[in-house]
């Protein structure tokens, strides 16, 4: 088997366990004689994947019962619109923070339903990083604020969670669980599936209860958190092989525990940085103190070392490290699934590519 170093910023690398456990349980699910995408939602067989990919989460994340695990259709992005549509009233306003291309598609979304306060911007910030807390102006009495831990395509990420007087709400899609985190912080946090949980089309949603009942009751059912919260995100059919692939990938963190998680993540970060605060020849992008553990975004002298770069990493077993067409560059996402020896590889490479084009 040839499995290359992916470093795709999403749908991104999955534990190989989960893909071997989940190939096997394609055609037939622990000898139930069906595939695990053709049984009834409704069955005994589904009903324990789904609770165990729901307290899977709520354990690592470490939630009390105040909090409910959603699983919800339509990725990150319809979550952008759901949240103003649930929670941004007529006459409210809505805090946000713009740091970077998901901050500002969030946004976007809001000012479609409501009034939005952009209350830090960093969007066009070169080198690219996210807003000091001391120059956030939050409004008082904002129906909620809005902010994003890790830009994928700027490398940026919040290190520290700031404290706000509305309910905070956090778009956590290409850093969840990869640090240590205080998500008690938040009325509600959520992250689509394809970085560091499972597959794409599928978000998790953690919200406190509390806050999901304050939710808008005129927008349809579907749009509304707490239908989600009342039928433990059953009321419809929902994206069983996704949230089966999430259960797997949850099982694999909590086998491998979070504190060496935590600990390979910063390992892995460190290793490449190194190299690019050692040369000349490669430029990080974002801020040091903002860059990402995630999202490793860099450049090279120029456009067209960067062409060559990644296609001989590629050539060598190291793909998608072209950055996001909308800023170039290079990008190696390294989430929680991405191993050691591949960043040792492109560390190699690296050093080995600046030899013979520096
Ligand atoms: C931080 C962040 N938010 C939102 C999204 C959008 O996610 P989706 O494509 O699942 O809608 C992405 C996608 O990469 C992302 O990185």
């Amino acid at each position: 088997m040839a499995r290359v170093y992916n470093f795709s910023a999403g749908p991104a690398v999955l534990p190989l366990e989960a893909l071997q456990e989940a190939q096997a349980d394609l055609v037939d699910y622990k000898g139930s004689g069906m595939s695990v995408m053709e049984m009834s939602h409704r069955g005994k067989e589904y009903d324990a994947i789904h609770n165990e990919a729901m307290s899977n989460l709520k354990e690592l994340l470490g939630l009390g019962d105040d909090y409910e695990v959603l699983f919800v259709q339509g990725g990150a992005s319809m979550q952008f619109a759901f949240i103003p549509l649930n929670f941004l009233g007529a006459g409210q306003t809505a805090d946000y923070i713009n740091s970077g291309s998901w901050g500002a598609a969030a946004i976007k979304q809001a000012q479609l339903v409501g009034n939005v306060n952009i209350v830090a911007n960093t969007q066009k910030d070169i080198p690219t990083r996210m807003p000091n807390l001391s120059e956030i102006n939050w409004t008082p009495g904002a129906a909620y604020s809005h902010i994003t831990t890790n830009e994928t395509i700027a490398g940026t990420q919040l290190k520290e969670i700031p404290e706000t007087g509305s309910p905070l709400i956090g778009d956590m899609s290409s850093d969840i669980l990869s640090r240590p985190r205080d998500y008690s912080k938040f009325a509600m946090f959520y992250a689509g599936a394809q970085k560091n949980l499972g597959p794409s089309g599928l978000a998790m949603v953690a919200i406190r209860k509390d806050f999901a009942e304050k939710g808008n009751v005129t927008i349809p059912t579907m749009f509304r958190y707490q239908t989600y919260v009342e039928k433990q995100s059953l009321y419809n059919t929902p994206p069983c092989f996704g949230i089966y692939m999430l259960c797997l990938t949850t099982r694999w963190m909590k086998n491998k525990g979070m504190e060496n998680l935590f600990k390979l993540n910063r390992e892995k970060a460190a290793k490449i940085y190194e190299v690019i605060d050692n040369s000349d020849f490669y430029r990080g992008t974002a801020l040091k103190e903002c860059r990402s553990d995630m999202n490793i975004t860099f450049r090279l002298p120029t456009e067209e070392l960067e062409t060559l770069f990644v296609k001989q990493a590629g050539e060598n077993g190291m793909k998608q490290l072209k950055g996001h067409r909308s800023v170039g560059g290079i990008r190696a996402s390294i989430y929680n699934a991405f191993p050691m020896a591949g960043v040792d590889t492109l560390v190699d490479f690296m050093k080995d590519f600046e030899k013979r084009n520096g």
